[in-house]
């Protein structure tokens, strides 16, 4: 596997290879973990070249002690990537990609005023602008995000359509633990305390689920949800909606097949998780 820093040295490798070979793209934050090696996974079976990069990305973050805290390990998960079949990392510096903070802005309507959107303010922005960058830059045929960050998907699909990205996007099932819980690279951040507690996020998700599949309707699965994280007092839950899984728009009753997603975000000490069901 090749490690690249600069944005020019990757670019020259890309320029070297052939018209018909296709590049299957994953853009990650490092601290890697099965979810993340799932996407490499997925596009290691669908492409001829697997380019991911790692760049914790301090545009997209609306809350500096977030920022500072996020867990790096470039070399545990350039490991991990050449185990899962990886062809390139690219590991730029905050420097590399931004030798300015960006003057652009992206505003994306309705989709960022709920749920990720209305809680972290400009973080879509800072994913917009990213992700948009990483895809002029590596010029891949597909790209792979996780549905465990469900908004983020409908966000870069709303992104390559309006930019006209040639780029197919693969949303892929969230990998959780044993228990339940979604990984995610903020998990490392849990006392172990705290890790005993978590899989109530997807606990209050199944019974959502549940309560909406036997007739109940949104408001008493979403009021089922919030009892469950009032009589926790380590939690502070931001937000549970039941929303349409393609457009992030608020759904009043069950969608079609595939099409419901319940989405929700709870603050468990200085952690803030994120899980969503869709069904
Ligand atoms: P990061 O949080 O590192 O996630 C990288 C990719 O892994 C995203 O597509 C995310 O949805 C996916 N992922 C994370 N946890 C997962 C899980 N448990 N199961 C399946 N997929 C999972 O998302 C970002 O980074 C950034 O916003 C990024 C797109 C890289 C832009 O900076």
């Amino acid at each position: 596997m090749t490690r690249f820093e600069t944005i020019s040295g990757l670019r020259q490798y890309i320029a070297n290879i052939k018209p018909e070979q296709s590049i299957g793209f994953v853009p990650t934050m490092g601290a890697l973990h099965e979810g993340h090696i799932k996407l490499i996974e997925a596009a290691r079976k669908e492409n001829d070249i697997v380019i991911s990069s790692i760049f914790v990305n301090p545009v997209q973050f609306n809350n500096p002690d977030d920022l500072a805290r996020y867990p790096r390990t470039l070399e545990e998960d350039s490991l991990q990537l050449q185990a899962a079949g990886c062809d390139v990392v690219f590991a730029p510096s905050v420097a590399e990609m931004y030798p300015e903070s960006p003057g652009i802005r992206l505003n994306f309507g309705e989709l960022e005023t709920m749920l990720e959107g209305a809680f972290r303010p400009g973080h879509f922005n800072g994913v917009g602008i990213v992700v948009s960058k990483l895809f002029n830059i590596v010029q891949p045929k597909r790209a792979y995000f996780g549905q465990k960050d469900l908004q983020q998907v409908a966000v870069i699909r709303r992104l390559i359509r309006d930019l006209s990205f040639p780029i197919e996007l693969i949303r892929c099932p969230t990998v959780r633990e044993a228990d339940g819980l979604a990984m995610s690279s903020r998990n490392r951040n849990l006392t172990p305390f705290e890790r005993e507690q978590a899989p109530t996020l997807f606990q209050s998700l199944t019974l959502a689920h549940e309560l909406l599949t036997e007739g109940h309707s949104p408001a008493q699965a979403k009021a089922a949800v919030t009892g469950i994280f009032s009589s926790n007092p380590n939690f502070r839950l931001e937000y549970v909606e039941i929303v349409n899984a393609d457009t992030l728009q608020i759904a009043n009753e069950v969608l079609a097949p595939g099409q419901t997603a319940i989405c929700l975000a709870a603050h468990l000490g200085k952690v803030r998780l994120i899980d969503n069901l869709v069904f």
